[in-house]
């Protein structure tokens, strides 16, 4: 209740806040994500807070949503990251350092990541900026910023989402930066999702900390979605737009489609304001217990297409009558743009929508994609005319060209390699590691920096088209008894998009049972 109450007042804070919105500075700042390269496209994944809330987190629960995760189809639309949020999963021992609680995940926390690194996932993990949790269940970074950060790059991390519970007298600004270096000195780059619900107008500074921060307050309590709240989110969210690029979003908390309390078209329409808003795409249902409806929208590539689009441009409303809004302002990578029109109110609604409203003149002669019917018409002059239904929408891509490319989205079918050497003699291993793009083109190679490689590793890439593999090679000669570990960095700026990709990692380890002589 008293939560509940907390979270209608930040939501309060932050819808007012965002009235007042003070337009983006020219950036000379530098964004964070320049330097690891990562979440160039809004981050893809699964969280457990919106179904589950705090209780039945579990390992147990974690590995079965992991499977399902891959067994639905989910991840070869694209989600990747995924573990448990706020959740009984770690305490702080006598010596100030982190440990796993052992009971609710047995295999440890570095067990769960390296079970969800074998699936080609990437691990997500949550703490908070204060001195505990929000219901104090789990201690807090305050003071403990450096250790944390190594402990979550120990149980190798790839991304970490911190929360603003329990920070009184703690200034915002520097909390964040003070977290960002000890993520930085702990040398795993990863995602850094900020979670302060607005409060510090985190659009302002958090691109030069992190990936992502949240705009607005929870999006519901756990278990049961509101519609109400979602839609007010949305028209909070977008008056933000001009704040995101590659590397750096708004997050307007994670998805309710799926979960209980919506209808189909409500799971429909907010899942397309979700892409539409290039905000991150975090599931939050239950993804054992899905419908195929359900499924069908989560994997809707055409719509991951908006949400995943190079440029990340947010797209926002360009017009609002109270019971219908059109969103747009959302150019893609092929010159094509997404446009959206969203019944909010209580009306069917017949409209027509002029090209020169969308960012097209007038006398273009236009092919439009429907996203959710996967069909396209066209050429029309001047505009379409839609009907759409109370809280449903027409999501449509539009273009001079009748072809609607989908840009790159990364599947890899392992991000950790596990190689052991079992004789007393050097040996030469290898292991492989895929990535394939459920995109429409082919990519160019990725490029891994042979310097950033320890001497006994070396990689070569080969593949083409739409499936390239990384060809792992590691020599022992030499090598002294024990475990070596390798994170691997492959980049891609050439892509057919015209932008980077975000930087592809992975995991080599290596065990050498006893001293190894230079040659056999
Ligand atoms: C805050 C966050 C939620 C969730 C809970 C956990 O409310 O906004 O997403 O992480 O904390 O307590």
């Amino acid at each position: 209740m008293r939560k509940a109450l907390i979270a209608l007042i930040v939501l309060g804070l932050g819808l007012s806040l965002v009235i007042a919105l003070p337009r983006p500075q020219s950036p000379t700042e530098k964004f964070h994500a320049e330097d690891d390269g990562l979440a160039l496209t809004p981050p893809m994944g699964w969280y457990p807070w919106n179904i589950f809330g705090e209780e039945p987190q579990n390992e147990k629960l974690i590995k079965e949503i992991v499977d399902a995760l891959v067994a639905s189809g989910l991840k070869d639309a694209g989600y990747a990251y995924v573990g448990p949020d706020e959740g009984i999963c770690f305490f702080r021992g006598p010596d100030g350092k982190l440990s796993t609680n052992l009971e609710r995940y047995p295999s440890g926390l570095r067990g769960l990541g390296d079970y969800i690194h074998r699936k080609g996932l990437r691990y997500a993990l949550y703490t908070d900026a204060g001195t505990h949790t929000c219901s104090k269940a789990m201690p807090g970074t305050k003071g403990h910023e450096f250790e944390d950060m190594q402990a979550f790059a120990d149980w190798r991390a790839d991304y970490i989402k911190i929360d603003w519970c329990n920070t009184a007298g703690q200034d915002i600004v520097a909390t964040y930066t003070l977290l960002a270096e000890a993520q930085r000195a702990a040398g795993r780059p990863l995602v850094h999702s900020l979670c302060s619900w607005g409060v510090g107008y985190p659009w302002q500074w958090a691109g030069a900390i992190g990936h992502m921060w949240r705009t607005t307050s929870d999006i519901c309590g756990p278990g049961q979605a509101d519609w109400g709240m979602a839609v007010r989110i949305a028209f909070a969210n977008d008056k933000l737009a001009p704040f995101v690029g590659p590397g750096h979003w708004n997050d307007p908390d994670m998805l309710i489609s799926g979960m209980p309390g919506l209808s189909e078209t409500q799971n429909r329409s907010f899942f397309s304001l979700w892409c539409q808003m290039a905000a991150p795409l975090m599931a939050g249902n239950d993804l054992r217990d899905m419908t195929p409806s359900t499924v069908a929208i989560l994997t809707n590539l055409e719509a991951i297409a908006v949400n995943q689009d190079p440029l990340g441009v947010q797209g926002h409303v360009v017009w609002n009558n109270g019971n219908v809004s059109l969103w747009a302002g959302k150019p893609l990578f092929d010159g094509s743009r997404a446009v959206l029109l969203f019944v909010h109110g209580k009306y069917k609604t017949a409209r027509r929508i002029l090209w020169e409203e969308v960012g097209f003149s007038s006398a273009d002669e236009l092919y439009v994609r429907n996203l959710w019917t996967h069909e396209t018409s066209g050429p029309h002059k001047g505009g379409i005319s839609v009907t759409v239904e109370p809280d449903d929408v027409a999501f449509f891509r539009i273009s001079k060209k009748n072809d609607f490319p989908i840009p790159p989205i990364l599947v890899a079918d392992t991000t950790l390699l596990s190689l052991r050497s079992t004789g007393p003699h050097p040996e030469k291993l290898s292991g492989t590691v895929t990535v394939e793009n459920k995109g429409s083109a082919s990519l160019p190679p990725w490029r891994i920096d042979p310097e950033s490689l320890p001497s006994w590793l070396t990689i070569e890439v080969t593949g083409s088209g739409k499936s390239q593999t990384f060809v792992n090679t590691v020599k022992t000669a030499g090598l002294k008894k024990g475990a070596y570990h390798a994170q691997v960095r492959a980049d891609n700026v050439e892509p057919v998009s015209g932008r980077p990709m975000s930087a592809f990692y992975y995991d080599v380890d290596l065990e050498v049972p006893g001293n190894m002589p230079l040659r056999d």
